[in-house]
């Protein structure tokens, strides 16, 4: 859809990424560290100050203690902590269960290392977790549950019962957890984002995953970091280091900097939220049905009442005719389930937010 706006010109709302730069004072502090010599490989698992950095405010977040020197790694974003972890845990034939919609790197990473992913769907419309379905799905070849919240592409965020839930219908079982939790900054509405690392029972079985990129509106510095269970991170690291072995220095010299000062991720759903109000208020003059966009920066509507195309083609459409580019949600499906629904981003300046409400004003 990206290449498709750009020959058409249109606004791109499809690809998740934002329009704006970061904060001036990120690029600062990255280029004091390359202008101070710090350009060389770091340590596999990431320099120090940055994992202390992490652990400290995993800690304060969520009240959970890693060991930074066992536990948390650095990554080349999430997406290649996902597939290290998949690589190192998963082996052939064991059973990994991912629940549809869902980022579309983790069914071929798990058929990358041999694995078989079950999918169960989420439910649709609310996209909520069936515990019965996901209960019903796990078997003695379960080797992991991969898990998203808040999720890409819905907006939906878990709540505390949720997670119960989960800890719940694991208890007894080896079955890890690999939380993908990008979008912990961005929960809207006074609702709290809740990591695994909330719930002792889950930390102790899970891989918690997160991104720079997303927190810190530079989603092409590829940076993010991987919290686990030493057991489990010693066999994270066996993968790591033959996959990406290091991560670029001055980078995480700079994050770690900038991390001393935690206003920037405490005052982000402030900051998103106002644009999700600002990007909902113009849909509701459509007649789209907007879903609820409870965090991450993503908005679903439900097409029915503007077309009755599939949702590819109707993106192709709204590209093409209206000049905005939409992702179908069918696309985050392994059998292309089609239910109306299409996924903007909403991470972009307001100037961008309003040419694209004026184009879809006509709808
Ligand atoms: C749910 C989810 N996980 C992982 C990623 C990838 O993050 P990164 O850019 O750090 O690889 C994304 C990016 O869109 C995402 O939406």
């Amino acid at each position: 859809m990206s290449t498709l706006a750009a020959e058409k010109g249109a606004v791109n709302l499809g690809q998740g990424f934002p329009d704006f730069d970061c904060d001036p004072l990120l690029i600062d502090v990255v280029t004091d560290a390359m202008k101070q010599g710090l350009n060389q490989y770091p340590p596999m698992t990431g320099v120090p100050v940055l994992r202390d950095a992490i652990a400290l405010k995993i800690k304060a977040l969520y009240g959970h203690d890693y060991n930074p020197a066992s536990e948390i790694t650095i990554t080349a974003g999430a997406t290649q902590a996902i597939i290290t972890i998949i690589l190192a845990v998963v082996h052939a034939r064991d059973e990994v269960i991912v629940l549809e919609p869902c980022y579309d790197s983790y069914v071929p990473n798990i058929q990358l290392a041999g694995g078989v992913p079950v999918r169960v769907p989420l439910t649709p419309g609310t996209f909520r977790p069936d515990f019965d379905k996901i209960s019903a799905a796990i078997t003695t070849k379960t080797r992991a549950i991969i898990i998203n919240s808040p999720h890409n592409p819905s907006g939906t965020v878990w709540t505390n019962a949720d997670m119960l839930k989960l800890q719940d219908i694991l208890e007894g079982t080896d079955v890890l957890v690999i939380s993908d939790e990008v979008y912990e900054h961005t929960v809207y509405d006074g609702l709290k984002h809740q990591s695994v690392t909330c719930f002792p029972s889950l930390a102790a079985r899970s891989f918690v995953v997160s991104s720079f990129g997303k927190t810190y509106h530079v989603t092409g510095w590829k940076i993010g970091y991987v919290a686990a269970p030493a057991a489990l991170s010693t066999e994270f690291r066996k993968v790591h280091q033959f996959n990406v072995f290091t991560v670029n220095t001055p980078v995480q010299y700079g994050l770690a900097a900038y991390m001393a000062d935690p206003k920037p991720y405490l005052e982000l759903p402030a900051f998103y939220q106002r644009k999700r109000d600002l990007f909902r208020e113009g849909l509701r003059r459509t007649k789209f049905k907007l879903l609820p966009s409870e965090g991450t920066y993503f908005q679903c509507v439900d097409i029915s009442q503007v077309s009755d195309l599939s949702e590819t083609e109707f993106c192709k459409w709204l590209t093409n005719e209206i000049g905005v580019a939409a992702i179908p949600l069918s696309a985050f499906y392994g059998n292309g389930f089609d239910q109306h629904v299409v996924r903007f981003c909403f991470a972009k300046k307001d100037a961008t937010l309003n040419n694209a409400l004026e184009r879809l004003a006509m709808l």
